[in-house]
C-alpha cells in the first residue's frame, strides 16, 4: 500500500481532473481541488475532496490555498483546452496555460511541494510526427498556440528540475474520451458525436474523416496519474494506446452504439489539424506497470450510457 499523501488537483472540476480526483480519493489520499469553474462543473466535484474556487492566474489566491491545504503533491490539470481559441487569441491561451502554470510552479516551489504532475499533450506537441506511434523522443513541433503553451510549460518544468531539483512528471496524453467530457468547444470529437447522435442530429466530420487519432479512456488516464504520483515518476511520458482509429471509424462505431439512423455531414478541414498521430506509451508501461484497460468499443458504450443518463435527467 502506497503512503497516503495530500494532493492538490488543479482543474479537478473538469473532465479529466475530476476522474483523477476520484481515483486518488479511492486510494485514500487527502485531495484538494483548485478550479475556477471556467469550463468545469460543480457536479463533477468529489464530495470527499476540499474545493477551492480559485483562478490559477491569481498568484496571491493560489498562495492562500497552498498555505491552507499544505499539499505534498500537485496534479496540474487546469487549462484553457481549445485549440481554436488558442489560435484566435494566443495571449489569452498563454495567460492561463503559461502564466497560470508558472504561478502553480512558484506556489509549489515556495510551499516545498515534493512532486508535480502536469497534464501535457502528445498530439498537439508532436505536430504531424514522421513515425507513429510517436515515442517521447519525437521532435517537439506544435502546430497551434495551445501546443506551444504546453511545450513551454514542459520547458519550465525541466528548468525547475535542473535548477531547483524540482521533481515532476509530464504526462503527454493522446485524445482522452469518456464520461463527463462535454460537447462544448471542439476538443472531444467523441463527446460531440455522441451528443448529436443521441439528439438525432447529423454529426459533422471535418475533412475526409480519414485523419487518425489515438483514443485513450479517461479512467486509464486517471490511473496513469495515480501511478505517476505514487512512484514519483520523473520526466515526460506518453499516455496512449498506440492504436489508430480514423474519425470515420469512430462515427460508424458510435452510430451502432447510439442506434443512430441519420447520416454524416462533411465540412472543410480545419487549419492546424494533425493528420495522423498515435502515441507509444511503452516507457510508462515499463516504469509503472500502467496498461490501458478499457478498449475503444467498451469505452464508447460507457460514454454513451453516461450521456444518455445525463440527457434523461435534464428532460
Ligand atoms: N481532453 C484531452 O483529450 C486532453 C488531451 C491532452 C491534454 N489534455 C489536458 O488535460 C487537462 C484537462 O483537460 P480536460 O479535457 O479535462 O478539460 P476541462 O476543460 O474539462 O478541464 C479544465 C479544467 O480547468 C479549469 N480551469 C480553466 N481555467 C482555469 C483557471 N484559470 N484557473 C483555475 N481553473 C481553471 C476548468 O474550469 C476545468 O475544470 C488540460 O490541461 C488539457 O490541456 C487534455
Amino acid at each position: 500500500m502506497a503512503e497516503l499523501t495530500r494532493i492538490l488537483v488543479t482543474g479537478g472540476a473538469g473532465f479529466i481532473g475530476s476522474h483523477v480526483v476520484d481515483a486518488l480519493v479511492e486510494k485514500g489520499h487527502a485531495v484538494g481541488v483548485v478550479d475556477s469553474l471556467a469550463t468545469g462543473n460543480r457536479n463533477n466535484l468529489n464530495p470527499d475532496a476540499v474545493f477551492y474556487e480559485a483562478d490559477i492566474t491569481d498568484a496571491r489566491e493560489l498562495s492562500r490555498v497552498f498555505a491552507e491545504f499544505k499539499p505534498q503533491v500537485l496534479d496540474h490539470h487546469a487549462a484553457q483546452i481549445s485549440v481554436a481559441l488558442s489560435s484566435r487569441d494566443p495571449a489569452a491561451d498563454a495567460m492561463t496555460n503559461v502564466i497560470g502554470s508558472i504561478n502553480i510552479l512558484e506556489a509549489a516551489r515556495s510551499a516545498g511541494v515534493e512532486h508535480l504532475v502536469f497534464a501535457s499533450t502528445g498530439g498537439a506537441l508532436y505536430g504531424d510526427p514522421v513515425k507513429v506511434p510517436a515515442a517521447e523522443t519525437t521532435a517537439i513541433a506544435p502546430l497551434s498556440p495551445y501546443g506551444a503553451s504546453k511545450a513551454s510549460v514542459e520547458t519550465y518544468l525541466k528548468m525547475y528540475h535542473d535548477t531547483y531539483g524540482f521533481s515532476y512528471t509530464a504526462l503527454r496524453y493522446a485524445n482522452v474520451f469518456g464520461p463527463r467530457q462535454t460537447a462544448e468547444g471542439e476538443a472531444g470529437v467523441i463527446a460531440i458525436f455522441v451528443n448529436r447522435m443521441l439528439k438525432g442530429e447529423n454529426p459533422v466530420i471535418f475533412g475526409d474523416g480519414e485523419q487518425q487519432r489515438d483514443f485513450v479512456y479517461v479512467g486509464d488516464v486517471a490511473k496513469a496519474n495515480v501511478n505517476a504520483i505514487e512512484s514519483r515518476l520523473e520526466g515526460a511520458y506518453n499516455v496512449g494506446t498506440g492504436v489508430p482509429f480514423s474519425v470515420n471509424e469512430i462515427a460508424r462505431e458510435l452510430a451502432i452504439v447510439c442506434a443512430f439512423e441519420g447520416s454524416f455531414e462533411y465540412a472543410e478541414e480545419r487549419a492546424g489539424e494533425v493528420r495522423r498521430v498515435t502515441l507509444d506509451a511503452s516507457n510508462l508501461m515499463r516504469e509503472t506497470g500502467w496498461q490501458p484497460k478499457i478498449q475503444l468499443a467498451e469505452g464508447l458504450v460507457l460514454t454513451v450510457a453516461h450521456q444518455n443518463a445525463q440527457m434523461n435527467r435534464s428532460i
